[in-house]
Parts: structure tokens; sequence; C-alpha cells
């Protein structure tokens, strides 16, 4: 057989090498879709595109989102939950779906603990106390003190009942003693945009969501609920510093698939994460919006099921407590 024969019939085996190694169905053969729980444009469509922008390239196939709003979370979470285990429906869920949803919705058809193969972590998310600008207060001891006299003719924007926004909006309203008028939105994202039109008074979000706005001056910002201020956002005070104690607490979100998804594709998927979290460009756009980029430890998949472990026990006495005074 001449040389050029010889070339065509290794290409040709090269060739149907690679079509058997497609055909035996190396993951991910197509699209992959991630479910955000909430609108677009908020903290955790935010994380999710910008992590899923990265882990599209590792993988050689799209990440493509799909925001599935509802009940706080938990409509999308439980879609996502039962999708077939096959790697090509994932989730971003939070410590709001995956921490205080079994402590606020009794039917809840998912166990957070039980349900997911945990993929890893993407980006912790301090939490900012945020006003409308038009806010009639100048720092945060004056905003508790008209939120106090005022109880239930303020009102304060959230994501729906087990949202970040929600869980944490009802621990600062337990620790102002409080009540506002509590108006549900279908994501901080569109929340946003109302406290932005200053038709709602102020929420408790995520600093991925709020931060550029609050470095636009578009929304007040009276403190962050972390113990040392942001590199994001260096002018606002902790909320310590700015005479409120008691109130410290950041969100986290974090990628999760369906209970029963094979190792080996669970194991491509907390690559492509882990790969994510290492690139330059892809830590500079988290890292901006305020966004805590996680431990190396912290970013395998035990150490996520540990995280959802002990944040269900931690939330649920907290929340059902909170619930009572509601
Ligand atoms: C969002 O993405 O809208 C937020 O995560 C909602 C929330 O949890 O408050």
């Amino acid at each position: 057989m001449n040389k050029l024969a010889i070339a065509l019939t290794a290409s040709l085996g090269l060739g149907f090498a690679a079509v058997g190694a497609q055909a035996q169905g190396a993951y991910p053969q197509r699209p992959i879709t991630m479910i955000v729980p909430f609108a677009a444009g908020g903290p955790t469509d935010v994380i999710a595109r910008i992590v899923g922008d990265h882990m599209s390239r590792t993988l050689g196939q799209q990440i493509v989102i799909e925001n599935v709003a509802g009940a706080g979370g938990t409509t999308g979470i439980t879609r996502a939950s039962q999708a077939q285990p096959d790697g090509y429906t994932i989730m971003m869920g939070h410590m709001g779906t995956h921490g205080a949803a079994p402590a606020l919705y009794p039917n809840l058809k998912y166990d957070p603990t039980k349900d997911f193969a945990p993929i890893g972590l993407a980006a912790g998310t301090p939490i900012v106390i945020v006003a409308r600008k038009d806010f009639p207060a100048a720092d945060l001891k004056g905003f508790l003190e008209y939120v106090k006299a005022n109880g239930d003719k303020v009102n304060m924007a959230h994501a729906g009942v087990g949202s970040v926004s929600h869980m944490t909006g009802i621990f600062f309203s337990s620790v102002m003693k409080t009540k506002p008028t509590m108006v549900t939105y279908s994501g901080t994202g569109p929340a946003l945009n109302d406290l932005m039109a200053n038709t709602v008074d102020y929420m408790t979000d995520q600093i991925v969501n709020v931060a550029p706005q609050i470095q636009g001056n578009n929304i007040k910002a009276f403190a962050i609920a972390t113990a040392q201020r942001s590199p994001a956002l260096p002018n606002v005070p902790t909320t310590k510093e700015a005479g409120l104690d008691g109130f410290e607490v950041s969100a986290w979100n974090a990628v999760f698939a369906p209970k029963g998804t094979p190792s080996e594709i669970t194991k491509k998927l907390n690559d492509a994460l882990v790969k994510a979290l290492g690139d330059e460009g892809t830590r500079k756009r988290l890292l901006d919006l305020g966004g805590v980029l996680p431990a190396d430890a912290e970013r395998t998949p035990e150490a996520l099921q540990k995280l959802v472990e002990s944040e269900v026990a931690r939330w649920t006495p907290v929340l059902k407590a909170g619930t009572k005074t509601e």
C-alpha cells in the first residue's frame, strides 16, 4: 500500500476513534442547562453567568442559563432536583435554597442534604444593607431610628420566602425589633430596579448585585454585615463600625447536580468549576463585584456537602423563631 493510502487509512482510523469516543458519550456531548432559581440580573444569575462562561470553555459545551423563578428559589431548585441525573441539568443554589428553605417550607419537595450531587462552592457574598437614594437617613444610626419609628410604613424588598434577601431581612428585622412591610420580587435584580426607582425603601442583599449601583451612587449603602470592609466597597462601614452589634452575615452560591449524577460527570463539572475559580479573568469579575473566592479546601464536593448540612442546622432554629415574630 503506498504512503498516501497508509496516511489516509490512519487518518480515517483516527477519525473513527474520535467518533467512537463521541459515540461512547464522552460527557458532555451537548449544551448543559444551568437552572438559576431567580430572575435574570440578580446575584445568583450574575455568579452563574460568570462561572458558567469559563466552565463552558473547559467542558467544550455551552452552559445555558435558564432562569426559573418563584417561591424564594425553591421552584427552580425543585425542578432541577427532579431532572435526569445525566449531567445536562445542573443548578446554582445558595444559602437560601439549600440552607433556609427547609425551615420555611414544611412541604419542601427536596432535602438539601440528600437530594443533590454537590459540585462545588462558587462564591461567598457578603450582605449589604442598602436603601433608595432619597431614603431620609444619612447613616445606619439614622436609618435604624427611622425604620423603628415608622414600623410597617417602611417596605423591605426581598426575592421570596427563603431567599437570601428574605432570610437576612428577617434576621435584620429581629435584631432591629421592627416589622417592615415585606415586598416580594422574583429576584433581587428586579428589586434593585425598584430601589433605584425609589419605589421600595431598603433591602439586605448580596454584594455582587448591589456593588455597581453603590459605586455609581445610585443607591445608599448603610453598612456591610461582615467583620471587615469589602475591598470592592472600601467606603461602606461594617455594621459594627456603624454602631450595630449582632448583625453579621454572608451568603454563598454553589453549583449542584441532581442526586445520582455519575461521579465521572460530577468530577468533570467540579474540575471545570475549580478551573474557573483559578482563571484570572473570572476571579477579577467576581472580586470586582465584592464576591469572596472560596479557599482551595472549600472547593470540593465534600466541602459543599458539609456546608449544606451545617447551614440547614444553623438556620432552621433562627428562622423558625424569626417567623414566629412575623
Ligand atoms: C437573586 O439572585 O435574586 C438572589 O439570590 C435572591 C435572593 O436570594 O435574595
